[in-house]
Formats: C-alpha cells, structure tokens, sequence
C-alpha cells in the first residue's frame, strides 16, 4: 500500500495555517497540524481524517526540542512543510520590551529554523521536499510601529534565500510567501498583546502615534481584506507546482506597497512611506 505524502503546517489552529491544513489533507497529505490550542486542533482533526493534530508551544525551546525530535525519528519523513506559525506585536523602537522582541523572534523565526532543520534530513534522503515559509510584505519593508515583526519577516527572507540555494542540489524546493493583509486572528492578537500602547508611551510619542493612526485610517480606507482562503489556496497551489517559482506575493498592498519598495531607490522609498503613514512633515 502507498503511504501518504506527510505534510506538516505550523500554527494551523487559525487562520492561514488552518485553511491550508484543510486544503493539504484535501489533496491527500497526511497533516501534521501544530499549534498551542489543543481543542481547536482535535476539533480540526475530527473534522478531517487526514489531519493529526499536535498541541506544541514553539516559543518553548524544551517543547521544541521534543518536537524536533519526534520529526527526525518519522518514519515517513515530512515532505512538505509549511512555516507558518507567526504572531506580531506593534510599538515604537521605545516601547517594546526586549523580551516582548525575544517572544517574537522565538516563534517568527528560531521555531521556523528548528523545525526546517528537524525536516530536512528526511527530505534530503528522499531526494525531495517543498518548504513554505510565510513572510510578509513587511519582509521587504517595514511599517512605523511594527519595526521587530518586520525584522523577524526580514530575517525569514534572508534564510529563505540561503537555503533555497543550498537545498536545490537534493531536490528540495523552498518559497517565501508574502501575503499583505490578511484578515485573519493575526490582528487581534497582536492589539491584545501590545495593549494601550497610548497610556503608556512618553507624551513625546503621542503625535506620532496619532499621526500614524490617521495615516493608516486613510491607507485602509475602502480596501477589503481578504480571508486566509486566498493564501491558503495559493501554498497548494505552490506545493503542488513541478516548478514554483522562489517567492510570491498576494493580498493588499501588495502592488501598492511592496511593488513601490521593489521600484524606489532607499530614498524614494522613505519619502513615500512618509508621506502614505501621515508622518510626513510631524514636527514635536
Ligand atoms: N494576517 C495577515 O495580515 C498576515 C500578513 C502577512 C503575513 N502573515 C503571516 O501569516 C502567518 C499566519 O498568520 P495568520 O494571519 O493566519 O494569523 P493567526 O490567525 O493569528 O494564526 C497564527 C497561528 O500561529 C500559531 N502560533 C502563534 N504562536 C504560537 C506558538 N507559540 N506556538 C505554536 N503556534 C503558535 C497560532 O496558534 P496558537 O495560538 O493555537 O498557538 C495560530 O495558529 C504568520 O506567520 C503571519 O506573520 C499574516
């Protein structure tokens, strides 16, 4: 009997890593589906034979570990692999926490390196293997106010670009995805652990603040945001490619933003962004 493709999707409790958790074990794949909250996850797997689920904190080193371990020991390796776990936290460079920059990088991208390290010895023995990982549009430019997330999206490129050329020769294939905004649980979260940033910045803050409120209020104005469905449905379409291509982009602002920050030279590229969050011209 031929055994599955094993799949494996990180943060598939919501959002975007759901979505293609479905998709995948629609297609056939056996999914591994990881995140935190358990319940969602065995609700997920009732609902789908295909899909197992498995309840793992990634900002745990310890718990990482283990998982890492249970990965290199499968005995169907995982072929393909999605990294897709990612949270964000907003505040000016002065208002964030080292640890609260530290949580992210944890799960952004340390989670992202060990669980690729624990797949691909699997890959390479079978000579095969696709990884997704998911950026942003923010992993070729940052916003005000949401400089740490974007760096760890940053770093993601950067580590998507290194080992795409190193794994090719073995067959393995590895895409950075970029979704712009995606409406999702992504930003919810990410309001509910910043808090009131207002209540707690220095009084000198508060006019950027405000001005880069007004700004975005301007820049979201009118545009409907798409569901998980669009990415979710573009990684199968990646995974199931002979030949993806090494990065891909969809969503909001995506032309608008990203295709700016591919087209400008540095200095270009900060006026308008200057000019498009409302900080242009702010004197305090
Ligand atoms: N939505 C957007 O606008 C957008 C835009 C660009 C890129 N992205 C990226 O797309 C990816 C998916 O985001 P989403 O929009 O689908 O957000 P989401 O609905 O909030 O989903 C995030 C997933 O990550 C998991 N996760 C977070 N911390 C975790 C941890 N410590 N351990 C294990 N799992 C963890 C969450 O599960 P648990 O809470 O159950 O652990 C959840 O399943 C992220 O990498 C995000 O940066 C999103």
């Amino acid at each position: 009997m031929e055994t599955k493709r094993k799949a494996l999707v990180t943060g598939a409790s919501s959002g975007i890593g759901r979505e293609t958790a479905i998709r995948l074990a629609r297609e056939g794949f056996q999914v591994i589906a990881a995140a935190r909250r358990k319940e969602r996850l065995d609700e997920l797997a009732k609902q789908n034979p295909n899909i197992i689920p498995r309840s793992v904190d990634l900002s745990d080193a310890q718990a990482r570990d283990h998982f890492s371990k249970e990965l290199l020991n499968l005995a169907d390796p995982v072929t393909v692999l999605v990294n897709n776990a990612g949270f964000s936290l907003r505040g000016a460079f002065e208002d964030v926490s080292i640890s609260g920059v530290k949580s992210l990088f944890e799960v952004n991208l340390f989670a992202l390196i060990q669980i690729t390290q624990a797949c691909l010895p699997g890959m390479r023995r079978l000579r095969k293997g696709t990884i997704v990982n998911l950026s942003s549009i923010v992993g070729k430019f940052p916003f005000p106010t949401s400089g740490s997330y974007s760096a760890t999206k940053h770093a993601v490129e950067a580590i998507s670009d290194a080992l795409r050329m190193e794994v090719r020769p073995f067959g393995i294939r590895v895409v950075a995805i970029r979704p712009g905004m995606i409406g999702t649980e992504f930003n919810e979260t990410a309001n509910r652990l910043t808090g009131d940033l207002l209540s707690r910045t220095d009084p000198d803050y508060k006019p950027v603040y405000q001005a880069y409120g007004a700004g975005m209020g301007k820049l979201f104005a009118n545009v409907s945001i798409p569901g998980p469905e669009l990415i979710a449905e573009l990684i199968v379409e990646v995974v199931l490619s002979e030949s993806p291509k090494t990065v891909y982009a969809a969503g909001p602002f995506v032309k608008e933003l990203l295709g700016e920050r591919l087209r400008l030279d540095d200095e270009g590229f900060y006026e308008f962004m200057m000019e498009k969050t409302g900080l242009k011209g702010l004197k305090v």
